[in-house]
Protein backbone atom coordinates (compact mmCIF):
# COMPACT_ATOMS: atom_id res chain seq x y z
CA UNK A 1 0.00 0.00 0.00
CA UNK A 2 1.70 3.67 -0.55
CA UNK A 3 2.62 5.55 1.85
CA UNK A 4 -0.13 7.99 3.62
CA UNK A 5 -3.17 6.04 1.56
CA UNK A 6 -4.81 5.15 5.39
CA UNK A 7 -6.62 1.55 5.16
CA UNK A 8 -8.58 0.37 2.33
CA UNK A 9 -11.71 -1.99 3.20
CA UNK A 10 -13.62 -3.79 0.18
CA UNK A 11 -14.38 -1.42 -2.99
CA UNK A 12 -11.46 0.90 -1.88
CA UNK A 13 -12.94 3.01 0.30
CA UNK A 14 -10.53 4.80 2.41
CA UNK A 15 -11.75 4.20 6.23
CA UNK A 16 -8.76 6.80 7.99
CA UNK A 17 -10.94 9.32 5.57
CA UNK A 18 -13.23 11.06 7.94
CA UNK A 19 -15.98 12.01 5.33
CA UNK A 20 -15.76 8.27 4.75
CA UNK A 21 -15.92 7.56 8.58
CA UNK A 22 -18.78 9.63 8.88
CA UNK A 23 -20.57 8.01 6.17
CA UNK A 24 -20.19 4.72 7.33
CA UNK A 25 -21.12 5.82 11.06
CA UNK A 26 -24.67 6.68 9.40
CA UNK A 27 -25.51 3.85 7.32
CA UNK A 28 -24.27 1.46 10.06
CA UNK A 29 -27.02 3.55 12.45
CA UNK A 30 -29.50 3.83 9.44
CA UNK A 31 -29.58 -0.07 9.29
CA UNK A 32 -29.69 -0.17 13.54
CA UNK A 33 -32.83 1.79 13.16
CA UNK A 34 -34.13 -0.55 10.09
CA UNK A 35 -32.73 -4.01 11.53
CA UNK A 36 -36.44 -5.51 11.95
CA UNK A 37 -37.78 -4.51 8.59
CA UNK A 38 -37.07 -8.08 6.24
CA UNK A 39 -37.45 -5.91 2.71
CA UNK A 40 -37.41 -2.65 1.76
CA UNK A 41 -38.95 -1.77 -1.32
CA UNK A 42 -38.20 1.65 -3.43
CA UNK A 43 -41.27 2.71 -5.50
CA UNK A 44 -39.10 4.91 -7.99
CA UNK A 45 -39.35 6.58 -11.38
CA UNK A 46 -37.05 9.52 -12.58
CA UNK A 47 -40.42 11.63 -13.93
CA UNK A 48 -43.32 12.75 -11.26
CA UNK A 49 -46.91 12.45 -11.90
CA UNK A 50 -46.35 9.11 -13.21
CA UNK A 51 -48.39 7.67 -9.31
CA UNK A 52 -44.90 6.58 -7.39
CA UNK A 53 -47.49 7.90 -4.60
CA UNK A 54 -50.33 6.09 -5.45
CA UNK A 55 -48.58 2.81 -6.46
CA UNK A 56 -46.69 3.22 -2.38
CA UNK A 57 -50.11 3.73 -0.62
CA UNK A 58 -52.46 1.63 -2.53
CA UNK A 59 -49.59 -1.89 -2.74
CA UNK A 60 -48.33 -1.26 1.38
CA UNK A 61 -52.69 -1.64 1.77
CA UNK A 62 -52.69 -4.18 -0.69
CA UNK A 63 -49.27 -6.19 1.29
CA UNK A 64 -51.18 -6.13 4.27
CA UNK A 65 -54.41 -7.15 3.58
CA UNK A 66 -52.39 -10.11 2.51
CA UNK A 67 -51.49 -10.34 6.29
CA UNK A 68 -47.94 -8.62 6.08
CA UNK A 69 -46.69 -6.12 8.48
CA UNK A 70 -46.16 -3.21 6.49
CA UNK A 71 -44.36 -0.27 6.76
CA UNK A 72 -44.81 3.29 4.69
CA UNK A 73 -42.12 5.75 4.47
CA UNK A 74 -42.63 8.95 2.29
CA UNK A 75 -38.92 9.68 1.15
CA UNK A 76 -40.79 12.50 -0.96
CA UNK A 77 -38.68 15.36 0.75
CA UNK A 78 -39.84 18.20 -1.91
CA UNK A 79 -43.52 16.87 -2.51
CA UNK A 80 -44.24 15.03 0.77
CA UNK A 81 -47.93 13.91 -0.29
CA UNK A 82 -48.40 10.61 1.97
CA UNK A 83 -50.26 12.46 4.74
CA UNK A 84 -52.61 14.14 2.21
CA UNK A 85 -53.12 10.50 0.60
CA UNK A 86 -53.91 9.10 3.96
CA UNK A 87 -55.63 12.11 5.30
CA UNK A 88 -53.36 12.80 8.81
CA UNK A 89 -52.17 15.57 10.27
CA UNK A 90 -49.44 14.30 12.31
CA UNK A 91 -46.75 16.43 13.10
CA UNK A 92 -42.90 15.70 14.94
CA UNK A 93 -41.16 17.76 17.28
CA UNK A 94 -37.24 17.23 17.88
CA UNK A 95 -37.90 14.14 19.92
CA UNK A 96 -36.31 11.12 18.85
CA UNK A 97 -36.71 8.40 18.34
CA UNK A 98 -39.35 9.13 15.98
CA UNK A 99 -42.33 6.73 15.69
CA UNK A 100 -44.16 6.36 12.48
CA UNK A 101 -48.43 6.46 13.30
CA UNK A 102 -50.40 3.62 12.79
CA UNK A 103 -52.86 4.73 10.18
CA UNK A 104 -55.12 1.61 10.03
CA UNK A 105 -52.69 -1.15 10.40
CA UNK A 106 -49.68 0.39 8.16
CA UNK A 107 -46.94 2.21 9.91
CA UNK A 108 -46.58 5.56 8.40
CA UNK A 109 -43.66 8.03 8.37
CA UNK A 110 -43.54 11.46 5.91
CA UNK A 111 -41.19 14.16 6.21
CA UNK A 112 -44.21 16.31 5.88
CA UNK A 113 -44.41 15.81 9.34
CA UNK A 114 -41.54 18.14 10.19
CA UNK A 115 -43.19 20.94 8.20
CA UNK A 116 -45.55 23.05 9.72
CA UNK A 117 -47.13 24.61 6.24
CA UNK A 118 -47.49 21.91 3.99
CA UNK A 119 -48.48 24.43 1.52
CA UNK A 120 -44.62 26.45 2.16
CA UNK A 121 -42.47 25.20 -0.42
CA UNK A 122 -39.55 23.12 0.82
CA UNK A 123 -35.81 24.48 -0.67
CA UNK A 124 -32.98 22.33 0.38
CA UNK A 125 -29.98 21.89 -0.91
CA UNK A 126 -27.40 19.11 -2.00
CA UNK A 127 -25.49 18.83 1.89
CA UNK A 128 -28.54 19.69 3.73
CA UNK A 129 -31.04 17.29 1.42
CA UNK A 130 -28.62 14.24 2.41
CA UNK A 131 -28.10 15.24 5.93
CA UNK A 132 -31.59 15.74 6.26
CA UNK A 133 -32.67 12.31 4.69
CA UNK A 134 -30.19 10.80 7.44
CA UNK A 135 -31.07 12.50 10.66
CA UNK A 136 -34.56 11.10 9.68
CA UNK A 137 -33.68 7.60 8.60
CA UNK A 138 -31.45 7.07 11.80
CA UNK A 139 -33.63 8.30 14.27
CA UNK A 140 -37.40 7.26 12.94
CA UNK A 141 -38.00 3.85 15.07
CA UNK A 142 -39.36 1.08 13.21
CA UNK A 143 -40.67 -2.13 15.23
CA UNK A 144 -40.70 -5.36 13.30
CA UNK A 145 -41.78 -5.11 9.62
CA UNK A 146 -42.17 -7.71 6.47
CA UNK A 147 -42.13 -4.68 4.28
CA UNK A 148 -40.89 -1.27 4.07
CA UNK A 149 -42.65 0.49 0.98
CA UNK A 150 -40.52 3.72 0.40
CA UNK A 151 -42.45 6.46 -1.84
CA UNK A 152 -39.32 7.56 -3.42
CA UNK A 153 -38.31 10.99 -4.62
CA UNK A 154 -38.57 12.08 -8.32
CA UNK A 155 -35.05 12.68 -10.25
CA UNK A 156 -31.96 11.16 -10.68
CA UNK A 157 -29.80 13.20 -8.80
CA UNK A 158 -29.36 14.05 -4.78
CA UNK A 159 -32.24 13.15 -3.11
CA UNK A 160 -33.44 9.93 -4.68
CA UNK A 161 -29.15 9.28 -4.50
CA UNK A 162 -29.16 10.17 -1.13
CA UNK A 163 -32.08 7.69 0.12
CA UNK A 164 -31.17 4.81 -2.08
CA UNK A 165 -27.75 4.79 -0.42
CA UNK A 166 -28.71 5.11 2.95
CA UNK A 167 -31.34 2.96 3.30
CA UNK A 168 -29.31 -0.11 1.23
CA UNK A 169 -32.77 -0.98 0.11
CA UNK A 170 -33.26 -4.40 -1.40
CA UNK A 171 -35.15 -3.74 -4.53
CA UNK A 172 -37.09 -1.36 -6.17
CA UNK A 173 -40.35 -1.25 -8.45
CA UNK A 174 -40.62 1.34 -11.36
CA UNK A 175 -43.56 2.89 -12.22
CA UNK A 176 -44.41 3.86 -15.68
CA UNK A 177 -47.27 4.50 -17.51
CA UNK A 178 -48.47 3.84 -21.32
CA UNK A 179 -46.92 7.14 -22.46
CA UNK A 180 -43.35 6.77 -24.25
CA UNK A 181 -41.75 9.33 -22.41
CA UNK A 182 -43.14 8.60 -19.11
CA UNK A 183 -41.29 5.14 -20.27
CA UNK A 184 -38.05 6.71 -21.07
CA UNK A 185 -37.37 8.63 -18.12
CA UNK A 186 -38.98 4.53 -16.41
CA UNK A 187 -35.80 3.27 -18.29
CA UNK A 188 -32.99 6.00 -17.35
CA UNK A 189 -33.85 5.49 -13.77
CA UNK A 190 -33.76 1.59 -13.77
CA UNK A 191 -30.25 2.03 -15.55
CA UNK A 192 -29.39 4.88 -12.48
CA UNK A 193 -30.46 2.78 -9.45
CA UNK A 194 -29.81 -0.46 -10.93
CA UNK A 195 -25.92 1.22 -11.48
CA UNK A 196 -25.78 1.58 -7.51
CA UNK A 197 -26.52 -1.91 -7.11
CA UNK A 198 -30.06 -1.71 -6.48
CA UNK A 199 -32.10 -4.75 -7.50
CA UNK A 200 -34.95 -3.84 -9.61
CA UNK A 201 -38.30 -6.03 -8.77
CA UNK A 202 -40.26 -5.40 -11.62
CA UNK A 203 -42.41 -2.18 -13.50
CA UNK A 204 -45.93 -1.79 -12.74
CA UNK A 205 -47.74 0.27 -15.52
CA UNK A 206 -50.17 2.92 -13.49
CA UNK A 207 -52.84 5.03 -15.10
CA UNK A 208 -53.26 2.00 -17.99
CA UNK A 209 -55.20 2.12 -21.20
CA UNK A 210 -54.67 -1.30 -21.70
CA UNK A 211 -52.25 -1.18 -24.57
CA UNK A 212 -49.17 -2.41 -22.10
CA UNK A 213 -46.80 -0.72 -23.95
CA UNK A 214 -45.53 1.31 -21.15
CA UNK A 215 -44.71 -2.15 -19.23
CA UNK A 216 -43.55 -3.67 -21.91
CA UNK A 217 -41.21 -1.06 -23.40
CA UNK A 218 -39.82 -0.95 -19.53
CA UNK A 219 -39.24 -4.89 -19.10
CA UNK A 220 -37.84 -5.29 -22.39
CA UNK A 221 -35.21 -2.36 -22.41
CA UNK A 222 -34.47 -3.89 -18.57
CA UNK A 223 -35.14 -6.97 -18.88
CA UNK A 224 -37.76 -6.79 -15.70
CA UNK A 225 -41.00 -8.48 -14.50
CA UNK A 226 -44.09 -7.19 -15.04
CA UNK A 227 -45.98 -6.74 -11.91
CA UNK A 228 -49.07 -5.74 -13.30
CA UNK A 229 -51.02 -2.91 -14.18
CA UNK A 230 -53.43 -0.28 -12.76
CA UNK A 231 -56.31 1.10 -15.41
CA UNK A 232 -56.61 4.77 -15.79
CA UNK A 233 -59.72 5.39 -13.31
CA UNK A 234 -60.65 8.95 -12.12
CA UNK A 235 -61.64 7.06 -8.80
CA UNK A 236 -58.02 7.53 -7.75
CA UNK A 237 -58.00 11.50 -7.28
CA UNK A 238 -61.83 10.98 -5.63
CA UNK A 239 -60.17 9.03 -2.85
CA UNK A 240 -57.27 10.45 -2.59
CA UNK A 241 -58.81 14.12 -2.19
CA UNK A 242 -60.77 12.68 0.49
CA UNK A 243 -57.47 11.05 2.39
CA UNK A 244 -59.19 7.91 1.98
CA UNK A 245 -56.91 4.49 0.07
CA UNK A 246 -58.25 3.30 -2.95
CA UNK A 247 -57.42 -0.44 -2.52
CA UNK A 248 -59.75 -0.67 0.56
CA UNK A 249 -62.54 1.08 -0.64
CA UNK A 250 -62.95 -0.09 -4.18
CA UNK A 251 -63.21 -3.80 -5.50
CA UNK A 252 -61.08 -3.25 -9.12
CA UNK A 253 -58.41 -1.20 -7.36
CA UNK A 254 -58.08 -3.95 -4.63
CA UNK A 255 -58.27 -6.86 -7.19
CA UNK A 256 -55.37 -4.65 -9.26
CA UNK A 257 -53.27 -4.22 -6.52
CA UNK A 258 -53.78 -7.82 -4.77
CA UNK A 259 -52.31 -9.12 -7.84
CA UNK A 260 -48.94 -6.41 -7.76
CA UNK A 261 -48.46 -7.38 -4.25
CA UNK A 262 -48.85 -11.48 -4.50
CA UNK A 263 -46.51 -11.22 -7.51
CA UNK A 264 -44.67 -9.06 -5.35
CA UNK A 265 -44.19 -11.08 -2.57
CA UNK A 266 -44.30 -14.57 -4.65
CA UNK A 267 -47.57 -15.91 -3.39
N1 LIG B 1 -54.39 4.91 -12.14
C1 LIG B 1 -54.70 6.20 -12.05
N2 LIG B 1 -55.76 6.73 -12.71
C2 LIG B 1 -56.09 8.03 -12.63
N3 LIG B 1 -55.42 8.92 -11.88
C3 LIG B 1 -54.34 8.47 -11.19
C4 LIG B 1 -53.93 7.10 -11.23
N4 LIG B 1 -52.81 6.99 -10.45
C5 LIG B 1 -52.57 8.21 -9.95
N5 LIG B 1 -53.47 9.10 -10.37
C6 LIG B 1 -53.51 10.54 -10.05
O1 LIG B 1 -52.40 11.15 -10.71
C7 LIG B 1 -51.84 12.18 -9.90
C8 LIG B 1 -50.36 11.93 -9.67
O2 LIG B 1 -50.20 10.76 -8.89
P1 LIG B 1 -49.08 10.65 -7.76
O3 LIG B 1 -49.23 9.31 -7.14
O4 LIG B 1 -49.12 11.84 -6.87
O5 LIG B 1 -47.76 10.70 -8.68
P2 LIG B 1 -46.22 10.90 -8.27
O6 LIG B 1 -46.07 10.48 -6.84
O7 LIG B 1 -45.46 10.01 -9.21
O8 LIG B 1 -45.90 12.33 -8.50
C9 LIG B 1 -52.67 12.20 -8.63
O9 LIG B 1 -53.64 13.20 -8.78
C10 LIG B 1 -53.31 10.84 -8.57
O10 LIG B 1 -54.56 10.83 -7.88
MG1 LIG C 1 -45.39 11.54 -5.15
Amino acid sequence: MAEGSGTSIKGGADITNPIMLQLLEQKRRVKEALKGVKHKIGVYSAKGGVGKTTVSVNLAYALNMLGFKVGLLDADIDCPNITMFLGIDQKYDESYPLKPVDVNGVKVISTAMFIDDIKKPVIWRGPLIAKMINEFLQNTKWEELDYLIVDLPPGTSDAPLSIMQSLDLDGFVLVTTPQHIASTNAIRSGRMAKRLGIALLGVIENMSDGSGNGKMEVSGALECEVLGSVMKNEKFNYFSDRGTVPVVNDESIKEEFLGIAKKLAHL
